[in-house]
């Protein structure tokens, strides 16, 4: 949570940081600030708001030359969202200013220890502890003081740090929060995200853990924690800097459910070679390693771990052995049953959820055999894993997962496959069978996204509901997990996914007239079941959804509308069931005039507890 950007070279900070800060608001959003250095004396420009509004104060107020500056937006944890405790915060005596994402989870402990020798505070803050903290040890040498300062924090930080006595400089350092620094010509960069300073430099590589920088506007010097200066190989970022636009959608969601096909296809096709083989190109795990596995856990958060509850009934089916999926916030707590002969899956689009990060932890310390499925190349997650797979799905900027979510399963289900085949679980038949229906999921998903008025006609007819009960059986089930978490994240209307059998033993006394229930119904072992929930449900008044199958012929008897995939094979239909339900909370939400890829209370990246 929480966006941080630095600058140091020759052109004005304020417009650099600005439209760094915009490409990282989808972290955090509730407010923003910039802190610029200049001939030994530290301003400040911050606000309650979006950049937007940040903007608007600076043009106002400000004229200025800076070119060394650090800039914040804000997803609030300890202290309203409020002009006050908004980042950046400049320590009392006005000698160092700090941005920070991440916790510091003994703040109140060091706010005591510094009020003790005369330190003040003026937020509610856990971050202003830092900037004080650094003051206090800083007694002419910037970068002893923030070491010093750093053996006493406990928590997660990334932090980005201005001192006034060195206007030419920024220091920034890491511990369990993202930051990646931008090496440019004349220039560099911190920020906790690519895209932030993708228009002025490719060249970038992350800060390892507790690592520190010192830039200047030539000079970009690592050390590790001994103080012993390190290189780092410099990544070149060669995507199109337009996959972190908009390219005229109106919303980054929008865009990337249409990304989905092309997103899907880059995941699967360089996997599998002209024999139709599956390649993982596996390094640490061996696939005698993979013959002996005798239990799965999959553990993620949110859309990660619905793809996690999807995919547990397929490798069960596949593999014939017991598959769990557990939210990695329980995971890491509930002391897991995990040793060598575990292969435990931790699912990231970001890399960086800190909670999947101490799952994964968590499982490498029971011994676990560790593969982590992520989108964000050489994140925590990534880097930590013994091995990884890459979703090549390109940046994904809205809030509510789309093409992360479509690429991870995929993904999963590849990993599946390649294991059933070493271990024999399935014929050879079997294996070209579903890779190939795996090659034609992106031509189905663009099948899909031809036919959008048929779904914006449906969010028209329900866009003012107040409730919605997602129903669905097996691997349905598992699948109106994420449809409800889709709307309700987005549109902010209540909706619950609920396994349709356990419907009479409870929550079937919430329908009545008119409420809205979307009923999953592409698992076909269990079509007749689902059609007499349907019943159920309109018996007491209920509108009904149902999305079906290209060839279901009873579905629509008993269903106010119909929701049709295309015709494909199982394990497609849990990649395609998700698509029409992904557009139909995009097109709620956008009728509601919700803010589509920032809702509210949320960010993209949960790098806190
Ligand atoms: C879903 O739309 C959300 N953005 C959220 O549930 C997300 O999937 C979760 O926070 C996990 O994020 P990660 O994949 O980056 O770990």
């Amino acid at each position: 949570m929480c966006g941080i950007v630095g600058y140091v070279g020759d052109k004005k900070a304020t417009p650099i940081l600005l439209n760094a800060l915009e490409k990282l608001e989808y972290r955090g959003y509730d407010s923003a600030g910039i802190a610029l250095v200049s001939e030994n004396s530290i301003a400040i420009h911050k606000t309650r708001g979006r950049i937007a509004d940040l903007r608007c104060i600076i043009e106002r107020d400000l004229v200025d030359d800076c070119t060394v500056g650090i800039g914040h937006t804000r997803w609030a944890t300890h202290g309203e969202p409020s002009d006050v405790n908004s980042h950046p915060h400049l320590s009392k005596s006005g000698r160092v200013a700090v941005v920070h994402n991440g916790i510091i989870e003994n703040y109140i402990e060091l706010k005591h220890h510094l009020e003790s020798r005369g330190h003040s505070f003026s937020t509610e803050t856990d971050s202003e502890v830092v900037s004080e903290l650094i003051d206090y040890f800083y007694n002419g040498d910037p970068v002893s003081a923030v070491r010093e300062a750093e053996t006493m924090l406990k928590g997660s930080y990334a932090l980005g740090i201005i001192f006034a006595d060195f206007p030419e400089q920024l220091i920034a350092l890491r511990k369990d929060s993202p930051l990646i620094i931008g090496v440019g010509n004349g220039e560099n960069f911190i920020a906790s995200d690519i895209p932030a300073i993708l228009k002025h430099t490719r060249n970038v590589f992350r800060l390892g853990e507790r690592e520190l920088v010192v830039l200047t506007a030539k000079r970009v010097n690592v050390f590790n924690t001994y103080g012993e200066r390190i290189e780092h190989q410099i990544t070149h970022i060669d995507w199109d800097a337009a996959a972190a636009e908009k390219g005229g959608y109106a919303h980054f969601m929008i865009k990337e459910i249409m990304e989905q096909p092309d997103a899907v296809a880059k995941t699967v096709a360089p996997r599998i070679d002209e024999c139709g083989n599956i390649e993982l190109g596996f390094k640490n795990i061996t696939d005698d390693d993979l013959r002996s596995i005798n239990s799965i856990k999959i553990t993620a958060c949110g859309s990660a771990y619905h793809v996690g509850v999807v995919a547990k009934y397929f490798l069960k089916n596949m593999l014939g052995i017991s598959v769990e999926a557990e939210l990695a916030s329980e995971f890491r707590y509930c002391d897991p049953i995990v040793d060598d002969k575990t292969l435990v899956i931790v699912i990231s689009q970001s890399g960086e959820t800190l909670d999947t990060l101490y799952a994964l932890r968590e499982a490498k310390n029971k011994g676990g055999r560790v593969v982590s499925v992520v989108n964000v190349v050489a994140s925590a997650i990534a880097n930590e894993s013994e091995e990884v797979l890459y979703t090549w799905a390109g940046p994904e900027i809205s809030v509510a997962t789309t093409k992360a979510y479509s690429t991870q399963l995929v993904l999963v289900e590849l990993l599946g496959i390649y294991m059933a085949k070493l271990r024999g679980s399935i014929s050879s038949e079997k294996v070209c069978e579903l890779v190939g229906s795996l090659q034609r999921i992106p031509s189905n998903i663009a099948l899909e996204l031809r036919d959008v008025q048929s779904i914006q006609y449906i969010a028209s007819l329900y866009f003012n509901c107040q409730d919605v009960f997602f129903l669905g059986r097996n691997i349905d089930y598992a699948l109106s997990l994420e449809a409800s978490l889709k709307l309700k994240e987005i549109s902010y209307i209540h909706s619950e996914a609920y396994a349709a059998g356990e419907l009479k033993h409870g929550t079937i006394s919430l329908i009545e007239e008119g409420t809205v229930v979307i009923a999953l119904c592409t698992y076909r072992p269990l079509l007749e079941k689902m059609i007499s929930n349907i019943k159920e449900v309109k018996a007491r008044g209920a509108k009904v959804i149902a999305l079906v199958n290209a060839d279901d012929d009873q579905t629509q008897n008993v269903a106010d509308h119909i929701i049709r995939i295309p015709a494909c094979s199982e394990i497609e239909a849990s990649s395609l069931a998700i698509v029409p339900l992904q557009l139909l909370a995009y097109y709620i939400a956008s009728l509601r005039g919700c803010d589509i890829d920032k809702p509210r209370n949320l960010a993209k990246s949960v790098t806190v507890e």
